[in-house]
This record gives structure tokens, C-alpha cells and sequence, in this order.
């Protein structure tokens, strides 16, 4: 089966991030799957394509010839909820012209809201939980009965582990490969263990033969993904003991250099890590092997220990000061990069000035930034008022950004006249003479068009940089990737 796809990552917005992925393949239903939010949904959608392909629908590229429409959604923050609503508004015209068309919610939205949606939505026909993707066929023949149909169940063990993704961006070089699911965390911000459920380790081995399967097919990245990295565990209990004695153990550090040794021209990248739990074992790890990319996605969210407290992270401004001293000794040169939220509950202007030391202190490469915005149910909601104006934490926000931009540019600086081996993503945004890709602590390198193609490797001198990009020349292809 040939598929053609495009995606589009809104990568300054992560957590409310629109994926679009569209693809195009031969079959005679016809599916349109479009994703928001966090890279874990736009993984979930490569499982629904899977689940439904069973089916007999083919993804397509083309809203105006889709039998069904997904929508995998976010509830992150409420502008995330808002664009999908503003989405379906959109979409109301084509169930007019096409009334057998099936409109179908999936993901956080529709874990959140359940099937409160279908009353407020009146074109959605079926609305599906992140666990709930095996039964979408069923669903959708619940549908085609004229019926509205709605499964919510979370699962304290689905991970999905044995239905192989299809890729809905094939020709690319790098893919996400889901190894948890859930968050057990409960910090009190955030909605996720609410619409994600339980926090579950997938099977080790279905984890590797994934990333084979990938590296046949031209792939030459995989980013391991979880809410939690570090809380990766399989046969063992949260307090560390072995569940049963019969199989392996495997932890974070452990996965992590299984994945590594599967090519050394297969790059290895995860997120997200949590301070809390990122141990030097793990740092250890990345030191070791060339091919796991020297980058560290860390939020810290608050620079100041007594909002942490609040937001329930389970670490302080000192500890999270420590996990970065261990990360610059431990592992040379890396990239690291947060989350950070202003105008949390309660926060005052000694408390933020704390967030804006602490960036000073790091000097992160990049950092997604964003305004506190309440969600229904979370610790925070029930125990503290969101008191802080918008337009405080619009300014306090402002701040953040300002100064981040500022360090991005310090740290490209820092890399101009150094040598980086760089994966090749294909041509430049601006323009076909340039290409790029990323080196490995994830800045993105542009370099002019030679003998060389997307997924190779390529060393390239960095001569110049903008506050968002390094510019370079290639001075070696590295050895040809192989190719199945
Ligand atoms: N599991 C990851 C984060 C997932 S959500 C972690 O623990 O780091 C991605 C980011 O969205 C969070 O890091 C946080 O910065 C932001 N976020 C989550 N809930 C939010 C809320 N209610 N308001 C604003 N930002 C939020
Ligand atoms: Fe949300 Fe915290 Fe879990 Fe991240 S670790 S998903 S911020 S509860
Ligand atoms: Fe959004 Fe759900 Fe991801 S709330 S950030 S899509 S886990």
C-alpha cells in the first residue's frame, strides 16, 4: 500500500500544537485524520490509521472525499479546546453537503468531556477516548446505524504495543514511538492523568522491534515518548521490586541503550524527562552512546520552590538546580530545553523574578512558554483561585519569552566555528538551494544543497547563526546510511 502524506508541526506551541497529518493511499473508504496537541496524540493517530486500515479505510489527504473525519484533540490549556471547536464550526458545511459523513472526536477533548459533546457538538457522530481506539470500527458501524456512539474507558494496561503504527508521514526520517501511556503524577495544573488515565510501561520488545521495523524503512530518528520518560518501568512496581522473577526487568536507562543498539545510524531523542526523576544513570547513558542525541527537554514550569510546592511538581528550585549541574557534567555540550508557566495560582512578582534567575542560571536553548489557564478538576482548581490577572501573567509571560530569546541566541552563538553531525530533514523552509536538519542538542542547522540527500548524515561547520537557526557548510557526508 503506497501512502503519500504531508504533516504540519506547529512547533512553537507544543502541548496545543496542530498536527495536521493527511495522507493519501488507495482503498475504498476513505478516512481524514487531523491531530492537536502533544506528540503523543500525533502517535496515536499513526494507531488509529493502523486500527482503522483493518477496516478497510484509507487515510486521505483530501477532507472533500473522507467517509469519516477524526479529530484528535487537546484540553491542555482552554484556547487548545477552543481551536478544535473553531475546527468543527469549519466542518459544519461539509456534513451539509455530505450528511452520511461521520464526524468522530478522539483523544483528550473527548476523554474530558465525554459524551456531553455530542449534546454540545450536534455534527459529532462518535467521540472516542485515548484507550478506546481498538473499538473505533465497532463505533463507527454504531454510526452508520444511525446511532451516536461513545467509548470513554480508560485501561490501566492498554499500550497498544502490538498494532504497528501506519505512518502517515512515510518518506520522513524521524518518527515518535510511544513507550508510556498515562501520568501518575497529579501535578496540579494539568488535566492529562485525567484524560490519559493510569501511567503504563509498554513491552520492551515490542518497543525495539518498532524501532527496527522503522530504521528498515529509511528512518534514521526515533524519539521515545512518555509524559514521564523516566518512570519507564517494565516488571517492576513503582517502589522498584520485581513483579515477576521469570522475565527481565527493564528501566528508563536500560530501554534507552537497548534503542541505541539497534544502528548506530539510528538516532535516539525522548521526551519528556521530569526532574524529579531524571537520574544520572540515564545521563550516564547518553554520554555513552554517540548516537543518542545530547539533548534534554526538562521543564521546570516555576523557578521558585514554593509555587513548585503548589503546582505539586515533587521537586525544588535547589533540586531542579542539581539535575541541570548533573546534566552539564555528565554529558558534554547539551542541548536543554523547559516548559515553563506564568501566573500559576498565587504567584507574586518576587516568586516570578525567581522563574527569570533561574533561566539565567540554565541558559536554556529553547523553552515553550505559557500563561496559566485553569482546568476543570485538576488539584489546582479545586484548592486555589486563579487569581493572577491575565494581563500579569500576559506580562509576566512577555518576560519569559523576551529573555528566552535572548539566550537561544547566546547558545547558538556559543556554537558558531564547531562541527556537528547533522541528520538531514530535507530542504529549507525559505528556500530549495538551502537544506536542513538538526544537530544533536536540536538546533536546527541550514547548510546549501550538495551532493547529499535527506537521511543522511553530513558534518557541518556552523559559520553563523540567528537567534532560531545556525547556518553552515558541509564538510564530510558521513558514511552512506544504509538502505533496505
Ligand atoms: N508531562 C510533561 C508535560 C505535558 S503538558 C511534563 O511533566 O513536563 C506540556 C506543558 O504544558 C507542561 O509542561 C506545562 O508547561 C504546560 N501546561 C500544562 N497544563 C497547563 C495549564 N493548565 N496551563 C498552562 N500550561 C499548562
Ligand atoms: Fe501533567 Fe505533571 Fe503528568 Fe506532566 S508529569 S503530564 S505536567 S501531571
Ligand atoms: Fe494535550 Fe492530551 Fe497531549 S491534553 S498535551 S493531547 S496528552
Amino acid at each position: 500500500m503506497h501512502i503519500e502524506s504531508t504533516k504540519v508541526i506547529d512547533e512553537n506551541r507544543q502541548g496545543e500544537a496542530t498536527v495536521i497529518e493527511t495522507a493519501a493511499n488507495s482503498g475504498s473508504k476513505k478516512l481524514y485524520v487531523e491531530s492537536y496537541g502533544c506528540a503523543m496524540n500525533f502517535s496515536d493517530s499513526e494507531v488509529v490509521a493502523s486500527i482503522m486500515a483493518k477496516g478497510g479505510y484509507a487515510t486521505t489527504r483530501n477532507l472533500d472525499e473522507a467517509d469519516v473525519i477524526l479529530i484528535n484533540t487537546c484540553s491542555i490549556r482552554e484556547n487548545a479546546e477552543t481551536r478544535v471547536r473553531t475546527r468543527l464550526g469549519d466542518l459544519k458545511q461539509k456534513k451539509k453537503d455530505k450528511p452520511e459523513l461521520i464526524v468522530g472526536i478522539l483523544g483528550c477533548m473527548a476523554e474530558r468531556l465525554k459524551k456531553t459533546l455530542l449534546e454540545e457538538e450536534k455534527l459529532v457522530d462518535l467521540v472516542a477516548g485515548p484507550d478506546a481506539y481498538r473499538d473505533l470500527l465497532n463505533l463507527v458501524e454504531e454510526v452508520g446505524t444511525g446511532q451516536k456512539a461513545v467509548n470513554v474507558l480508560l485501561s490501566r494496561d492498554e499500550t497498544y504495543a502490538d498494532i504497528s503504527p501506519v505512518r502517515l508521514d512515510l518518506g520522513g526520517v524521524s518518527s515518535f514511538v510511544s513507550i508510556t501511556r498515562g501520568c501518575d503524577n497529579m501535578c496540579s495544573f494539568c488535566v492529562v492523568p485525567f484524560t490519559r488515565g493510569r501511567e503504563r510501561s509498554r513491552d520492551p520488545k515490542t518497543i525495539i522491534e518498532e524501532c527496527e521495523d522503522l530504521f528498515a524503512k529509511g528512518y534514521r530518528e526515533v524519539t521515545l515518548l512518555g509524559q514521564n520518560v523516566d518512570s519507564y518501568r517494565w516488571n517492576l512496581t513503582s517502589k522498584g521490586e520485581i513483579k515477576d522473577v521469570e522475565i527481565p526487568t527493564t528501566n528508563f536507562s536500560q530501554l534507552m541503550e537497548m534503542v541505541a543498539l539497534v544502528s548506530p545510524d539510528l538516532r535516539v531523542r525522548f521526551s519528556t524527562s521530569h526532574p524529579k526523576d531524571m537520574t544520572d544513570d540515564v545521563l550516564h547513558v547518553m554520554a555513552k552512546y554517540e548516537n543518542i542525541c545530547s539533548n534534554i527537554h526538562l521543564p521546570v514550569q516555576s523557578g521558585n520552590s514554593k509555587v513548585l510546592e503548589r503546582m505539586n511538581r515533587g521537586y525544588s528550585r535547589e533540586w531542579y538546580m542539581n539535575r541541570i549541574d548533573s546534566i552539564k557534567k555528565i554529558v558534554p555540550d547539551c542541548g536543554i530545553s523547559t516548559d515553563m508557566i506564568t501566573g500559576f495560582c498565587e504567584e507574586t512578582d518576587e516568586e516570578h523574578a525567581e522563574t527569570l534567575t533561574l533561566m539565567d542560571y540554565v541558559e536554556y536553548d529553547f523553552a515553550y512558554m505559557y500563561k496559566y489557564s485553569e482546568r476543570p478538576k485538576t488539584l489546582a482548581e479545586r484548592r486555589f483561585t486563579d487569581d493572577i490577572p491575565e494581563e500579569i501573567k500576559g506580562k509576566r509571560l512577555s518576560e519569559i519569552v523576551e529573555k528566552q530569546r535572548a539566550h537561544s541566541h547566546i547558545n547558538n552563538k556559543k556554537q558558531v566555528g564547531n562541527i556537528y553531525k547533522v541528520l538531514i530533514e530535507g530542504f529549507s523552509k525559505k528556500s530549495q538551494e538551502f537544506m536542513c536538519g538538526r544537530n544533536g542538542r536540536n538546533a536546527m542547522v541550514v547548510f546549501p544543497i550538495g551532493n547529499f540527500e535527506k537521511g543522511n548524515y553530513v558534518l557541518v561547520k556552523i559559520n553563523d547563526c540567528t537567534s532560531a537557526t545556525l547556518l553552515g557548510e558541509v564538510i564530510e557526508v558521513c558514511k552512506p546510511v544504509e538502505k533496505n
